[in-house]
């Protein structure tokens, strides 16, 4: 292996969470997914993380501490050491490094949004960047994003889509050139203008711990009795919203996005343990949306994650409309009337390098 060019520095990044609009639910070994999933990323809610390194070519074992929200925590911290042990395959070179990681979200734990998406994602771009700064160049990958994508995926899979600004695709689909079960790719040049610019307004019903963590979730889809044609089906309506995004049709969008919110609870549902993860608010939010869109004809419709918290989904330019509703019909079903607004993202950003 080269020699490093410098010995110690420290590198941060801030990585954003995203929505899938196609879910990503069942995985074999180090997240390899069992169907394609589609997302939009997020902008206001993210991770930042700052890493300092210390490279020593007599050390032989990765040493790192950790402070999340500037106090330990141990799962996480286990989570983390777990994958940096994984990844030391494809880099051999962080057995050498002292880390100290520090890492804080800018939105709260239990919101219904992917903690661990901008989590790995930030982590993943910070161990991208040392080995730039190491050795002036990224082993065997060509730019930083597709190898952060990569590294990501094996920390959570959903991470590997929080890579890219827009719209993002992750998992072997024919109607997606280069896509790939190992990494998320961008598809922002085939989406029509009016889905450029999509609101999530995050309505949060409960932010009680969820009662089926993912890693639970993908294992319980391996028996689940209809998970082979969850799988087939998925793959269609990928294909299907791709032309959606495409031409531009926004009544497609919206059946395609609230049937596979719901499928994902029917899986969950019918999967050992029949959970259910929504709570009544979350129906009556629900009924509530459909009755505004038919009122009203504005496009504007749910989807959800492993949890009863629901996301609206809506363009732009109906943002004052759909925020009025929120706030008159809503909210009064929210846990103290609280909701997380945020909107179609850019993707992370590398920060300058101070402590958080
Ligand atoms: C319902 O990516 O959190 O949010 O790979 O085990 O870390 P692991 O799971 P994770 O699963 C996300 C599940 C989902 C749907 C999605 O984001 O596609």
């Amino acid at each position: 292996m080269n020699q490093p060019i410098k010995t110690k520095g420290r590198v941060a990044w801030r990585c954003p969470s995203n929505i899938a609009l196609i879910k990503y639910w069942g995985k074999q070994r180090e997240q390899l997914p069992n169907n394609p999933s589609l997302s939009i990323t997020l902008q206001n809610a993210f991770t930042e993380t700052v890493v300092s390194y210390t490279y020593d070519k007599f050390q032989n074992d990765i040493s790192t501490s950790f402070l999340f929200g500037q106090k330990r925590n141990k799962p996480f911290e286990n989570r983390i050491n777990e994958f940096l042990l994984k990844i030391q395959l494809q880099l051999p070179f962080l057995k050498h490094l002292k880390l100290r990681i520090e890492s804080k979200n800018n939105f709260p734990h239990s919101a219904g949004i992917a903690s661990s998406a901008s989590a790995f994602g930030s982590l993943a771009l910070c161990v991208c960047s040392i080995e730039q700064e190491l050795f002036g160049q990224l082993s065997d990958h060509p730019e930083l994003e597709g190898k952060a994508s990569y590294l990501a995926r094996i920390g959570s899979g959903s991470a590997c889509r929080s890579m890219y600004k827009g719209y993002v695709v992750w998992g072997k689909h024919p109607s997606v050139e280069f896509s790939s079960q190992l990494y998320a790719v961008p598809i922002n040049h085939s989406i029509h203008p009016i889905f450029q610019k999509m609101q999530d307004s995050i309505l949060i019903v409960s932010s009680e711990k969820k009662k089926v963590s993912s890693s639970d979730g993908h294992a319980l889809m391996e028996r689940n009795p209809y998970s082979l044609i969850r799988y087939q089906n998925a793959n269609l309506k990928l294909t299907k919203l791709m032309v959606a995004l495409k031409n531009g049709d926004m009544q497609q969008f919206i059946e395609i996005t609230e049937s596979e919110a719901l499928e994902l609870h029917s899986l969950i549902a019918l999967s050992v343990g029949n959970h259910i993860l929504l709570r009544p608010n979350s129906l009556y939010i629900i009924e509530k949306v459909r009755k505004f869109r038919i009122e009203t004809s504005l496009p504007v419709c749910f989807t959800l994650d492993a949890g009863p918290n629901v996301h609206l989904l809506y363009p732009e330019s109906v943002k004052k409309d759909v925020q009025n509703f929120i706030r008159e019909e809503l909210l009064i079903y929210c846990e103290h009337s609280q909701w997380i607004h945020d909107h179609i993202g850019q993707g992370p950003v590398q920060l300058p390098n101070q402590s958080l």
